[in-house]
């Protein structure tokens, strides 16, 4: 989850570098550093918190030297301070990691008893001294990395500066990705190619296991045996876009407001709305063929996983297991040979997600895979990917990427219920006009922004939210609370507005707003009793509805967000929009940094 780039140049790096790690910024910002080499002489500078605190102390005390290696860091061992900062350095060697040494502990006694002295509690410091112990003993710089590279047990992408050499950087993969970037006279590597766009969109991606050595001239990668392997080089495709906040105050609020456009760009890609069918899209499994759909994912996309069984199950009558990955991963679920797996995640990073897809690898079921970034580990090792053209999603919570997966996930319900024949043609038309108007719909959700700010600036005095909702309403109301906990650190909690009386109705008084998630469907009746049964215990209801849902819960005490009215099977995608604004425009009002939220990081590519 931390960011790692390296640069071996023909001008100073230090400024490319920290123009590389705002790009990287998202995948952590505990700390931040860079390390160069300028006259023969390694130095570094670090800062603990973000990367404008890095960019301060680089002001005042400026680096010099063509080749050096950066880092922003996303902490796991060791508290958030400068010293914990990378690159950490041991002797002649400097070091920038991004994941997990597990079995560090034991090295680190090892090399204590040595007499090695620690000056961090970082995993990170075994890997430079076991560097420096093999360069001690005489061996190359290659060969004292691919010895120490032997050692580590865990998940690391690891960039290693040589002292004495100014056109060497080795990089490794262990898990995490590491990309190489081709340039001119000039050679680069970072944790993804976003990082790289500015330099080149000539990518290689090291495999699991690989390392590489890095020269000016050129590269050369070797397998985990150390024997030398070729991996293609191709043009990335995240390069052409700006990561850049245009005149928004925040990513989020940028990433909320495209939705219209990405959603209507996702399911032009899937849905033919021209001609009202599907798209004959290729797909690594035909859905009339298996009798079982294994999902997983983590957080925000393990919820739009969620809404995505109801629909499957309801429209394509095919049974889905959905699971959280991190607990996928370890459960193993038996897979039948008719069965088929598929894994929904924006970065494609997501270690626990990357496990649960090896895990199915092994079970022989074809793969796909939902991902947003297509040159990712995920879409690399699927069998087939479906893309969410979503374009890079900076703000750490997850938005358009989120409503996108749902666009996909509503596609595939209407493909599956073709090849399974449970929808006939009309019905699936039915089913594409309906997402045609999607876009149009997210942009009228759009214009109740002022109102929901308001309700915001009161949401933002309380303490704790109950999200409740039925149906697709109900993974919704999960990802509500999510939102608004990860920005605005307001506990919540979203339920199945029908689970209230068995138990978190004891939480209801005058003090405890509840969202409503309740647009008119078939069980509306249902949670507008569940709203009942709130009222009489003196809850503030909150109620996101459309206006003959506004007009049917005649309560005395609430506020309403009056959508407009759509086909419920769309609603999830749509209403996503008003639950991420209160999210956002809470946090606004409370002050968090909405962008980078304490604790969190984009990729998770660690466990
Ligand atoms: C929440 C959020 C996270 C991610 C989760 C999975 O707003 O963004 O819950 O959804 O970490 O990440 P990906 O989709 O990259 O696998």
């Amino acid at each position: 989850m931390c960011g790692i780039v390296g640069i071996v140049g023909h001008s100073p790096v230090a400024p490319l570098i920290v123009d590389a790690l705002k790009r990287l910024e998202y995948r952590g910002y505990d700390s931040a550093g860079v390390a160069t080499i300028e006259h023969g002489k390694l130095a570094r500078r670090r800062a603990e918190g973000k990367l404008v605190n890095l960019e301060r102390r680089l002001a005042e005390e400026p680096l010099g030297g063509f080749i050096g290696i950066g880092h922003t860091r996303w902490a796991t061992h060791g508290v958030p301070n400068e010293v914990n900062a990378h690159p950490h350095f041991s002797e002649d060697v400097a070091i920038v990691h991004n994941g997990i040494i597990e079995n560090f502990s034991e090295l680190r006694s090892e090399l204590v008893a040595e007499g090695f002295v620690f000056a961090s509690q970082t995993d990170t410091e075994v890997v430079a001294h076991l560097v420096s112990r093999a360069l001690r003993g005489g061996a190359s710089p290659q060969e004292a990395a691919f010895s120490a590279l032997k050692r580590l047990k865990g998940a690391f992408a690891l960039a290693i500066l040589f002292r004495g050499d100014e056109d060497l950087i080795i990089g490794a993969r262990s898990g995490p990705p590491l990309a190489v970037g081709h340039g001119e006279g000039e050679m680069f590597l970072g944790s993804d190619a976003i990082a790289l766009a500015p330099f080149t969109d000539a990518i290689t991606y090291l495999e699991d296991g690989d390392w590489v050595v890095v020269r000016r001239s050129g590269m050369q990668i070797f397998d985990m045996e150390g024997r030398p392997v070729e991996r293609p080089r191709q043009q990335s495709v995240g390069t052409s876009f700006l990561v850049d906040k245009g005149n928004h105050r925040h990513f989020m609020e940028k990433e909320i407001h495209e939705q219209p456009e990405v959603i209507s760009h996702t399911l032009a890609n899937y849905l033919d709305f021209a001609e009202g069918g599907v798209r004959a899209f290729e797909m690594p499994f035909d859905f009339g063929k298996i009798d079982r759909l294994a999902v997983s994912a983590c957080g925000t996309a393990y919820l739009a996983g969620l809404i995505g069984k109801y629909w499957l199950e309801r429209y394509a009558r095919l049974p889905v297991d959905i699971d959280i990955a991190s607990e996928f991963r370890y459960r193993e679920m038996p897979l039948s040979k008719s069965s088929a797996a598929l894994f929904v995640s924006q970065s494609g990073e997501t270690a626990d997600t990357l496990a649960s897809l090896r895990y199915c690898r092994a079970q022989g079921v074809p793969i796909a895979s939902i991902v947003n970034v297509r040159d990712s580990t995920i879409a690399r090792e699927s069998d087939g990917i479906f893309p969410t053209l979503a374009g890079p999603e900076i703000g750490v919570a997850s938005t358009k990427a989120f409503t996108c997966q749902l666009a996909i996930f509503a596609a595939l319900a209407a493909r599956a219920g073709l090849q399974r024949g449970t929808l006939s043609d009309e019905e699936a038309r039915r089913m594409v006009r309906a997402l045609s108007e999607a876009p149009r719909y997210a942009a009228q959700a759009l214009r109740l922004e002022g109102h929901i700010e308001k309700i915001a600036r009161e949401l933002s005095q309380v303490r704790h939210v109950l999200y409740l909702g039925r149906d697709t309403s109900y993974p919704l109301a999960m990802e509500g609370a999510l939102k608004l906990k990860e920005i605005s650190y307001i506990h919540a909690e979203g339920y199945a507005a029908g689970e209230l009386k068995h138990g978190p109705i004891a939480l209801i008084d005058e003090s405890m707003p509840v969202i409503v998630i309740a647009p008119t469907d078939r069980i509306f009746e249902k949670t507008v009793s569940n709203m009942q049964e709130v009222a009489a215990r003196g809850g503030r209801i909150i109620l996101i509805t459309d206006e003959a849902g506004a007009a049917r819960a005649s309560l005395d005490k609430f506020e309403t967000i009056v959508m407009p009215t759509m086909p419920e099977f769309i609603a999830p995608i749509v209403y996503a929009l008003p639950v991420q604004m209160l999210a956002y425009h809470t946090a606004v009002a409370m002050g968090t940094d909405v962008d980078q939220p304490r604790n969190l990081a984009k990729s998770v590519t660690v466990e």
